[in-house]
C-alpha cells in the first residue's frame, strides 16, 4: 500500500508525522473522502470545493493547494490500483515544534492521502444495517469536515459494542444525522425527508448527488428537520455518504424499520443513484 505524504509516495508503514502537528494535538485539520467506482473518482470537483469551504472555515491558508489535487488522487488510485473505493484526504495545520494553541501567524498546511480497495456495492447495500440512536454531542460547525471525530468514534464503539453498524445522532429531540452520512426518512408513500442544510450537519456530497436524480425518481424531497419520534416510526431509513452510497438502515435500537427489510423507495433511490455513477 503506498500513500502520500508532504509530497512523497511512501509505504503505508513507513509514512512518519510529528507528534506535534496541530492536526494531532488539537484536531486542527480538515479532510475528504472521495469515493472511486469503476476507477474513476465520484463527484471529486464537489469534494474539493467542500475542502476549501472547510480550510477557509478552520483557518488553514490553502494557497499551497493548488497542486493538483486531482492528479494526485489519480496518481494514487493508480498506484494500489484501486477500481472500488475511496481516497482520502488529509490537510493538517503543520507542526511548529511545540504546543501553542495560536500557533505561527503563517501556517505551513501538511497533506497526507491514502486510499482503500472497498465494496462500496455491496452486502451492506443489498440487506441494509442496523444502527442505534445517540445524542449528538459534537461541536457547533459540524458543516465543516474536521477531524475532529471523537463524539462520532464513541457513537461507533457504542453501536459496534451492541452489535449494531453505526449511529444516528440526536439534540433536542431532532435528528441531526448519522455519526458518517446523511439521513433520510420516508414517512409515507409520497415523503421522502433529509434534514435542511446548516451548521448542525456535513453538507453530503452523496446527499447532494441523490437529491439532483431525484427529478427522475419521480418523488419530491422535503428538506427540513426531522424530529425522532418521526425516525422511530418511519417506513424506510437510508443514509448517504461516500463510503457507503446509499445504505438501507432495517434495524434502528433494537427494533425492524418498516418490514425490517430494505424498502421500496430505498431501492428506487439506490437504483438511480448507482445508475448515476456506473
Ligand atoms: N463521512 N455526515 C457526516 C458527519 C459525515 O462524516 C459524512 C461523510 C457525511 C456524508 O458526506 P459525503 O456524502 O460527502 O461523504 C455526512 C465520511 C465518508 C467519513 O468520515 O469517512
Amino acid at each position: 500500500d503506498i500513500v502520500y505524504l508532504n509530497g512523497v509516495y511512501v509505504k503505508k508503514d513507513e509514512a512518519c508525522l510529528s507528534p506535534f502537528d496541530r492536526g494531532f494535538l488539537f484536531a486542527h485539520a480538515a479532510y475528504e473522502v472521495t469515493a472511486v467506482f469503476g476507477g474513476e473518482l465520484i463527484d471529486f470537483d464537489a469534494h474539493m470545493a467542500r475542502l476549501v469551504r472547510t480550510l477557509e472555515g478552520i483557518d488553514i491558508p490553502r494557497d499551497d493547494l493548488t497542486v493538483c489535487l486531482q492528479d494526485l488522487h489519480e496518481e494514487l488510485i493508480s498506484r494500489n490500483g484501486v477500481i472500488e473505493g475511496f481516497v482520502y484526504l488529509q490537510v493538517t495545520a503543520g507542526a511548529y515544534g511545540r504546543r501553542d494553541f495560536g500557533g505561527p501567524e503563517t501556517l505551513m498546511p501538511g497533506l497526507f492521502m491514502f486510499c482503500e480497495t472497498r465494496n462500496l456495492i455491496g452486502e451492506k447495500a443489498q440487506y441494509g444495517v442496523s444502527a442505534i440512536t445517540v445524542e449528538d454531542q459534537r461541536w457547533k460547525r459540524r458543516d465543516y469536515k474536521t477531524t475532529q471525530l471523537l463524539s462520532q468514534a464513541l457513537a461507533y464503539r457504542e453501536s459496534e459494542r451492541g452489535g449494531a453498524f453505526g449511529a444516528i445522532l440526536h439534540e433536542d429531540g431532532m435528528v441531526t444525522e448519522a455519526a458518517s452520512a446523511n439521513l433520510w426518512v420516508v414517512l409515507d408513500a409520497e415523503t421522502l425527508v433529509t434534514r435542511n442544510l446548516g451548521r448542525q450537519i456535513l453538507p453530503g456530497i452523496t446527499r447532494q448527488s441523490v437529491l439532483d436524480h431525484m427529478g427522475r425518481i419521480g418523488m419530491t424531497v422535503e428538506e427540513r428537520v426531522i424530529a425522532l419520534d418521526e425516525l422511530k416510526t418511519a417506513r424506510e431509513v437510508f443514509t448517504t455518504s461516500a463510503t457507503g452510497l446509499v445504505l438501507p438502515v432495517v434495524e434502528l435500537d433494537g427494533k425492524p424499520v418498516g418490514t425490517g427489510k430494505p424498502g421500496p423507495v430505498t431501492r428506487r433511490v439506490q437504483g438511480q443513484y448507482y445508475r448515476g455513477i456506473g
